[in-house]
């Protein structure tokens, strides 16, 4: 009992320590911070420093209030007038009062002013404030006052005090485990002296501040390391950057497509499949970095039987690293809101691929109901008032405005994964003005391209009462700012499919087999869902242009399509099924010969190792979508090529074009051109193939998934910290009043 209470008593000494030391270390920091802003700009600044030039200098304050820490700035004249602030400047932190105690211990009015700074605890938090003297030709001209936000400070205290007492727990059950250890073994004396120390008979403070100041000086190091690290992004920065800017909150994401579909197996158990879709590909990663809860439409047919009574279930399968919640629809609720709305409404609206748009008001008020259950699902899921919610693509174009009315502090990132077409196509959706104001209730907006982004803006003009910021890329309606930026999806870096692989030359050997290909044989691919906008009959008649102009390819270039089958339970989606079939049967008709076929059609589910294998063994592989928000299997083809080989032929219609520029990139239209394409593509000499694939590479590996969700998240940090700065600059205003 006396060893607890003693160290007990040891913990709040020694967190009652840090906390002063940290606290010092901050302050010091902060008036740090405020005179390195001051010296970069002291020369403009004094240039300016006069009331005929209040606008250059309220325009230089304002530069410097850019820092997401910085709230407020002043300029004050020798004479204690304010020459110039930074909007909604607090008035208890005026020039006069500043100025007399930056003068203090020298009550002359002539008196110089001096560096001085100071720290104001409110009831809304800490603030930082410094007065920092502006000279010019060696002459005072005045002092410049800096009010910077000392939160971030506060919670690195709490969490640093956390940390200290979770220690000594940690530490005291040790030590009790020790004391009976050292009682049972032996009455030696240094078990007494063990347990002398650990009673409390004597203190170590003193020797815990050297430790500290090194821990301190370490963290800082790390973090600075860190956000000034070299370009590549990991999961563990990821984690990093969730954990810095967003003090660690847990993640919830709301996407249609769960990331495991549990589905009964052959031999009566029940197996986990990854479904063919770029947007899992693309987050699943994500969510295995930051952990969190995944919503999602539970469409697996064992998902039932593997959820605990809340409809959760962890995954991945062996890791668990984080939750799948899963929603359930009835038949008519996923004919309307999925199959209906959904893809029969918006994916053809937003993708320029000739196929018309159904809109029936049936389908549209299950996708608001459907959107209302998702939002109230997120509404559970989440653990504070002021969340971060990533939520995804066409399915719940209405969600975020949804979660924006349960949570108005929440912080939403809506990702819209496919194309968003000109202000004119969207209105031929009847509900276009409920679909813009939806998606206006994020606080981001992201397209793949900054053209989609430049569509959306121009679709919110054209359509509601906001106000459009060119210069912040954002719309502004009823109060709320909606950012509308750009984030290229991409791939984790590396592959984790690719370390169960085998070396190429093995998985080419392997397909080889698998194909009944002869040895000297040249190999394209295509790996697709069975979907109208992958171009994928017009990939085949580029195949069959190629052996009609190259007849030394006859009989020894096949091309091996990958298609999984995809909303089949759509009319457009099964005429699409025969009419490749049709095509593939006469081409490989034409040209056939007794041990080969040009189009080897494999109609099914493939699991990622499989599809690596393929993309590992081709010579080429041709992505001709029609229209493409990004196409990840483009990414995924440069990534899996390890040996620098294998040219990627890419429509100019994907968004991945704008990044992938060494691909081959060709109109798929044009079935002339993307034969000649595909012909470059076989007579590309290796070390071409080499410097193209390198450069693929290199940029895929900077510009990963981690980054991409990173940036997203960076933005929303730097909006969350802006917009809590605004309330307590008011909540300060208040108080002052
Ligand atoms: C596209 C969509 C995704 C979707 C995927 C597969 O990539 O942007 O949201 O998951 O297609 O489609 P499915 O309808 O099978 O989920």
């Amino acid at each position: 009992m006396a060893l607890i209470a003693s160290l007990v008593l040891l913990a709040w000494i020694v967190a009652g320590l840090v906390q002063d030391r940290t606290s010092t270390w901050f302050e010091l920091d902060l008036a740090l911070r405020a005179r390195l802003v001051v010296t970069g700009s002291r020369a403009s600044l004094a240039a300016d420093w006069m009331p005929e030039r209040r606008a250059e200098l309220e325009r230089q304050l304002a530069e410097i209030a850019s820092d997401e820490r910085v709230m407020a700035l002043a300029a004050c004249g020798l004479d204690g007038e304010m020459l110039a602030s930074t909007p909604g400047f607090p008035g208890q932190f005026g020039c006069r009062g500043i100025g007399s105690l930056a003068r203090a211990g020298n009550a002359s009015p002539e008196a110089p002013y001096r560096e001085w700074s100071s720290v104001s605890r409110l009831p809304s938090g800490g603030i930082h404030s410094s007065a920092i003297p502006i000279t010019q030709g060696g002459s005072q001209i005045g002092f410049l006052i800096l009010l910077q936000d000392m939160s971030y400070a506060e919670r690195r205290e709490d969490l640093a005090r956390t940390l200290l007492i979770t220690s000594f727990g940690a530490l005291g059950l040790l030590a009790s485990l020790l004391t009976i250890l050292a009682a049972r073994l032996s009455r030696k004396a240094w078990g007494a002296e063990v347990r002398g120390i650990l009673q409390g008979e004597k203190t170590y403070q003193p020797d815990f501040q050297p430790i500290l100041r090194d821990v301190h000086d370490l963290v800082e190091r790390i973090l600075y390391d860190q956000e000034n690290a070299p370009e590549i992004w990991t999961a563990e920065r990821l984690k990093q950057t969730l954990r810095r800017h967003l003090h660690g909150e847990r993640l919830v994401i709301v996407a249609n497509r769960e990331p495991y579909i549990h589905q009964h197996a052959p031999d009566g158990g029940i197996h986990a499949v990854h479904p063919a879709s770029g947007l899992v590909t693309a987050l699943e990663p994500v969510m295995r970095a930051c952990s969190g809860v995944w919503v999602a439409h539970g469409s697996g047919a064992a998902d039932r039987e593997v959820v605990d009574k809340h409809d959760r279930v962890r995954v991945p399968p062996s890791e668990e690293s984080y939750q799948i919640r899963r929603i359930w629809l009835t038949p008519e609720e996923e004919q309307g809101y999925y199959y209906g709305f959904s893809n029969e409404g918006l994916w053809p609206l937003c993708h320029v691929a000739h196929t018309r748009p159904k809109f029936v008001a049936e389908d549209w008020a299950h996708y608001k109901a459907i959107n209302e259950r998702f939002a109230n699902a997120v509404c559970q899921e989440v653990d504070t008032d002021d969340p971060i919610i990533l939520v995804q693509d066409y399915h719940f174009a209405l969600v975020p405005a949804l979660i924006r009315r349960r949570l108005p502090a929440a912080t939403v990132i809506m990702f819209w994964h496919i194309p968003w077409p000109n202000s004119e196509r969207i209105s031929i959706c009847p509900w276009h003005r409920e679909i813009i104001s939806g998606l206006l209730g994020s606080s981001i907006v992201g397209f793949h391209t900054q053209f989609h982004c430049n569509n959306f803006i121009d679709s919110a003009d054209s359509y509601l009462e906001a106000r459009i910021d060119r210069e912040q890329h954002a719309v502004v309606r009823r109060g709320h700012t909606t950012l509308i930026r750009p984030y290229p999806i991409s791939l984790e870096w590396p592959v984790r499919w690719l370390d169960s692989l085998p070396a190429p030359e093995e998985c080419r050997r392997q397909v080889w087999d698998q194909l009944g290909l002869k040895p000297d044989a040249l190999l394209g691919l295509g790996v697709d869902r069975l979907d109208y906008t992958k171009g994928i009959e017009e990939r085949f008649l580029a195949v069959e242009r190629l052996l009609d102009r190259c007849p030394e390819y006859r009989g020894r270039f096949s091309f091996v399509q990958v298609a999984a089958p995809s909303r089949t339970k759509i009319g457009l989606y099964s005429q699409l099924n025969d009419r490749v079939e049709e095509l593939a049967a006469r081409i490989n008709e034409r040209f056939k010969t007794e041990d080969s076929r040009p189009i080897i059609l494999l109609r099914s589910h493939h699991e990622p190792p499989d599809v690596f294998r393929f993309f590992r063994a081709a010579d080429l592989c041709y992505v001709s979508s029609l229209h493409d928000g990004m196409n990840l299997v483009a990414k995924e083809f440069v990534a899996a090529r390890e040996d620098m080989l294998g040219v990627l032929i890419l429509s100019q219609f994907a968004g991945a074009a704008k990044q992938l520029t060494e691909a081959l990139i060709v109109n798929p239209y044009d079935i002339e051109q993307a034969s000649r394409a595909l012909e470059a593509a076989l007579r590309m000499p290796q070390t071409e193939q080499q410097v193209r694939m390198r450069s693929m590479r290199s940029l895929i590996a900077r510009f990963n998934v981690y980054r991409w969700a990173g940036d997203m998240l960076v933005d929303a940090a730097r909006l969350r910290s802006r917009e809590r700065l605004a309330e307590r600059l008011t909540a300060i205003d208040d108080f002052s009043h």
